[in-house]
């Protein structure tokens, strides 16, 4: 089989990809190891920021999120019992996000794969890649117990963090830079009203709790836990005690709650693998870096690099040239290494270190007084939590592709 770009993984990265180039004339066959229930089934984090909301809209995949999707002009960091309100749309200069379940964006962009009349091979076994420094990089894999072999011009290895595609960039090429955190989240699905119109970070001395939302009936929230505990440890009853101890306010609000449907514990790590390119492969989303939620920009990151990689083989099948091909890593790493930042500071500002002495945790709570009082502070945490731009110092070509 031939095709122009190989996608490997019908992540957002893939979907996105896919939908691109497939705007642009340009052929590409997605390969998933899952099937397509357990991608639309899973359930993942929700916030997409404005830069992904243009993406989607653009590449006509926007209209249920627009419909469905609950758009959020600000947020809430709560500390010592008091709320501070964040307004994202003043501070960034009309952004938005909008909460919109990540597996709500793999089914819009799904369907509209096949609505194209194109393919997604799903249940895909051994995927390897190979022959990635010539013009003819090939994807080997089995399916129903068969060897199959891609031709493709160009691979995109958008296979998440433990896909194959990272690896078959040489080790001597590559710079992996992995940082853990002493935290863990544990998230439930609950079916309780709202907390509230906008979502709420709540730092507390218990540790840091966050309020978000589903749908009118249907809430995510989630709590710092020890990465190492058990979920059996925690009963719903322990749970809803721990939430509204750390989100209630001075003036006597709590969280409405209601029977927990699901909830489990995970683990958090930012990473960040340099190179994201090599030879005719180009690495995008989870494959590329990962980042702790507490700055809701992992599907995001994924959405803006497979933007600069649509736009580097867009320029490549026009024009012949590769400018923007040779410089994808460079300029994807500029903004990924800002939402690791700020994924970073959002983390360390939020969650309750327990080796933090009496001193530091006095700094923490003086940080998020400045951050949530003073116009400087407030204006950097709205502009990055509705996404930076991607950013290009030889804008020349680049602007009229990245529109
Ligand atoms: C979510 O709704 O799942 C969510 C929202 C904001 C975050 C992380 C997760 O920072």
């Amino acid at each position: 089989m031939k095709t122009q770009v190989g996608i490997i993984g019908a992540g957002p990265a893939g979907l996105i990809l896919a939908q691109l180039l497939h705007l642009q004339g340009i052929d590409s066959v997605i390969l998933e190891r899952k099937s397509r229930n357990n991608i639309e089934g899973t359930v993942k984090a929700g916030i997409l920021e404005q830069t992904t909301i243009d993406i989607l809209r653009e590449i006509g995949v926007g209209d249920r999120m627009d419909r469905e999707g609950h758009f959020h002009n600000g947020n809430y960091f709560q500390f010592n019992g008091q709320r501070r309100h964040i307004d994202l749309i003043k501070y960034s200069g009309g952004k938005q996000v909008v909460v919109y379940p990540q597996h709500e964006v793999i089914i819009d962009l799904v369907n509209a794969r096949y609505e194209n009349g194109k393919d997604i091979i799903f249940d895909v076994e051994d995927v390897t890649l190979h022959d990635i420094d010539s013009k003819q990089p090939k994807i080997r894999y089995r399916k129903n117990g068969l060897d199959e072999e891609l031709v493709c011009d160009f691979i995109a290895g958008c296979d998440g963090y433990h896909g194959p595609s990272r690896h078959a960039i040489p080790e001597q090429n590559r710079k992996e830079h992995v940082h853990f955190y002493q935290f863990g989240w544990l998230g439930i699905l609950s079916d309780s009203a709202p907390a509230a119109d906008e979502l709420i970070y709540a730092n507390h001395d218990q540790g840091f709790a966050l309020l978000s939302t589903r749908t009118p009936i249907l809430q995510r929230h989630y709590l710092q836990v020890d990465p190492f505990d058990g979920i059996a440890n925690w009963s719903d009853d322990r749970i809803w005690s721990e939430l509204t101890a750390r989100t209630k306010t001075n003036d006597g609000w709590q969280v409405p709650d209601g029977p927990i449907n699901s909830k489990g514990i995970f683990q958090m790590r930012s990473f960040v693998c340099e190179t994201m390119q090599y030879g005719r492969l180009f690495i995008a989303g989870d494959a590329a870096h990962t980042v702790p939620p507490t700055g809701a920009k992992g599907l995001n990151l994924a959405a803006t690099d497979v933007k600069v990689m649509a736009c580097g083989i867009m320029e490549f099948y026009e024009q012949g040239i590769t400018d923007i091909l040779d410089r994808y890593s460079e300029i994807c790493l500029r903004r990924v290494w800002g939402a690791e930042r700020f994924s970073y500071f959002m983390t360390k500002l939020l969650h309750m270190n327990p080796h933090l002495d009496s001193f530091e945790r006095g700094v923490q709570l003086a940080e998020l007084d400045y951050f949530t009082s003073s116009e400087a502070g407030l204006k950097m945490i709205a502009e990055n939590y509705v996404g930076l731009p991607i950013q290009w110092e030889k804008a020349g070509d680049l602007k009229t592709l990245l529109k």
